[in-house]
């Protein structure tokens, strides 16, 4: 039996028409459309059609979309209610994975699979998880959480759904854009877990709860959280270079948002993402956070290590710096991560429904055979 490489490094499971990711020339192509075509002028909602749909809205299919996120991305009282007796320390994810499962209990169609199901539960799902987001930030502050509003898109909902007053333009538009870079990326390990749960027939809320605890990880969308630790760990643009010498040349650490297991070019989100930290920062008036960053990126650059493993800067690198300058909590970066990638995980979820076989590979056993069968009283 052939044995893939361990990871399941560049093993394809199968065809998918949501998005391709050339990882030689660092190109991302959602449905057809180029990345930075779409960061730069897509609405949010406009890129969750064109996932689900394979083209893109027009003025009336958009306006629909919008405002049924808007109305249908409420949450059931009682799953508030349930929110305000989690503790207050919580890991923001740890409080997304719980309470986006106990939606299920509230939602009509929780264990209809059928197509036309599913894409209720897509639509209805991928504003609840915002709400949610943006309903802990409060919760565990002691405010009451705050329902979207009927006449806002998605990432105005979310500023909104924050602060309680209107949003602010240059926040919403990062935000929008953050999202859009966000939504989709091929057969990431995230999306890759919400396909086998699928493929056994559960429901959405499952395969939806199973891509929230992956994306957890730091080796995936939780190193946007990591990557800020490391920029407040070295505090200053003086100690970048000391700091490189210290944990990385040394060997001992890893630097967060850096590397990547298919792009061995430039991810070209973080391209986009690095342009968007740099006028940010420069509008905030604090430059100091972009500034490591950067210094450290290029010191990343400059050095044989990195230039032979082809390790770049990742989505997660930069959209720190982004989602920092507009700020949002650290331990908030990977849940905003999450409620980006619903429209693709829920389009993935959809695609592998339509064309589905159990996901079930196998190992080879290395383990001992015919041993003896020892009762317990003569163990040792
Ligand atoms: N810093 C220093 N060295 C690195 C880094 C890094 N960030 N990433 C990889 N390397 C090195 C490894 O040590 C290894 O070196 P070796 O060949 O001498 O053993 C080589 O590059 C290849 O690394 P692997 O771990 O084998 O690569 P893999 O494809 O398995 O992992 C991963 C990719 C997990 C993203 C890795 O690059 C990493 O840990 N990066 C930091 C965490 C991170 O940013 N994760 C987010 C990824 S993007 C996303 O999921 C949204």
């Amino acid at each position: 039996m052939t044995q893939a490489k361990k990871g399941l490094d560049g093993v394809s499971i199968g065809d998918s028409r949501l998005s391709l990711v050339n990882g030689t020339e660092g190109k991302l192509i959602y449905a057809g459309y180029k990345i930075e075509d779409l960061a730069a002028n897509a609405l949010y909602e406009e890129v969750v059609y064109l996932l689900w749909n394979g083209r893109l809205p027009n003025a009336a299919e958009l306006e629909e979309l919008r405002a049924a996120l808007a109305v249908q991305g409420a949450v059931p009282a009682e799953v508030l209610q349930q929110m305000k007796s989690y503790p207050k320390s919580a890991n923001p994810m740890a409080v997304l994975r719980t309470s986006t499962s106990a939606l299920a209990f509230y939602d009509p169609d929780s264990e209809d699979t059928s197509i036309e199901a599913q894409k209720r539960k897509a639509l209805r799902m991928t504003g609840q998880v915002t709400t949610l987001t943006a309903a802990w930030y409060r919760i565990r502050q002691g405010l009451e959480p705050i329902s979207p509003r009927k006449d806002l898109n998605l990432s105005q909902n979310f500023m909104y759904m924050l602060t309680g007053t209107e949003p602010e333009s240059t926040a919403v538009d990062a935000i929008n854009a953050y999202m859009v870079l966000l939504t989709e990326h091929s057969m990431n390990a995230s999306t890759f877990t919400s396909r086998v749960t699928t493929s056994t027939g559960a429901d959405m809320h499952s395969a939806i709860v199973a891509a929230i605890g992956t994306l957890k990880g730091p080796a995936h969308g939780g190193a946007n959280e990591e990557a800020m630790r490391m920029f407040m760990e070295i505090a200053e643009v003086a100690n970048v270079e000391p700091w490189f010498n210290e944990n990385i040349k040394s060997g001992k650490r890893r630097i967060m948002g850096i590397g990547h297991r298919v792009y061995k070019a430039l991810d070209p989100r973080a391209a986009v993402l690095r342009e968007r930290a740099a006028a940010l920062s420069k509008a905030s008036g604090n430059t100091k956070w972009f500034e490591i960053a950067d210094q450290l990126a290029n010191l990343a650059r400059a050095d044989q290590y990195f230039i032979e493993r082809n390790l770049y800067p990742n989505v997660d690198y930069f959209s720190a710096i982004v989602l920092y300058t507009l700020n949002l909590d650290v331990d908030m970066f990977t849940p905003l991560f999450a409620m980006s990638r619903m429209a693709g995980w829920t389009a993935h979820i959809i695609e592998q429904q339509t064309d589905n076989r159990l996901i079930r590979p196998t190992a080879d056993y290395v383990g001992p055979m015919d041993l003896q069968w020892v009762p317990l009283n003569q163990r040792r």
